[in-house]
């Protein structure tokens, strides 16, 4: 299945409070068979967990949430960005999960692979040098498939397992059939 085409223009709301503004954030975003993958293991725990799927084209792995950020700072930001240096890595999203207080199902790795802290602690690294303001919160990896679930036993989900080549940075905003995103950039590992 193809991936649908994101835009830029989508994810930038003229009605904002703040126009100067952009909701950003870093993530994975997976390759079309990763994708179909997740997308499946979301079917899997709709079935149990119920509430509603997220859309396959709209499937990530955060890696640093900055949200509302002036445009201003969005060039010293792809600077530092630009000079990370971290390694390619396989992930493997094998253990599901619920979180009671937003009724979020998702999938995480069992195990977290060193290089992906690596990445996450680079990345925050090149914000707080461009001066950008983020979520400081420790990173928890996952998948966010399914939202307002009802949750329950942990049900069987298979393995994805997702061979992460690069990174990108995702400009959002929200419209009524959920969050709408569009990607500014992408740079590859090494
Ligand atoms: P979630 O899927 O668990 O909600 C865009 O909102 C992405 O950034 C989502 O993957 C979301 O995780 C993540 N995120 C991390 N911190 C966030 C925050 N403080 N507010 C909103 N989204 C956040």
């Amino acid at each position: 299945m193809a991936e649908p085409e994101l835009t830029v223009a989508g994810a930038i709301q003229p009605d904002r409070a703040d126009p100067g503004a952009l909701r950003l954030f870093f993530a994975l975003w997976p390759d079309d068979a990763t994708r179909d993958a997740l997308d499946d293991a979301g079917q899997r725990l709709h079935q149990h967990w119920r509430g509603r799927r997220m859309r396959a084209n709209t499937l990530h792995l955060t890696l640093a949430f900055l949200g509302d950020t002036p445009v201003t700072q969005l060039q010293a930001l792809i600077s530092r960005v630009e000079a990370i240096q971290a390694r390619a890595f396989t992930l493997v999203l094998d253990q599901p999960g619920y979180w009671h207080h937003n009724r979020v199902g998702w999938v995480g790795p069992t195990r977290s692979p060193d290089q992906l802290g690596e990445l996450v602690s680079m990345l925050n690294g090149a914000i707080v040098e461009a001066g950008v303001k983020f979520d400081p919160r420790p990173h928890r990896p996952h998948v966010t498939l399914v939202r307002n679930a009802v949750g329950g036993a942990l049900p069987p989900c298979g393995g994805v397992r997702w061979e992460v080549q690069d990174f990108v940075l995702v400009a959002s905003c929200l419209v009524a059939e959920g969050p709408c995103y569009g990607l500014l950039g992408r740079w590859p590992l090494i």
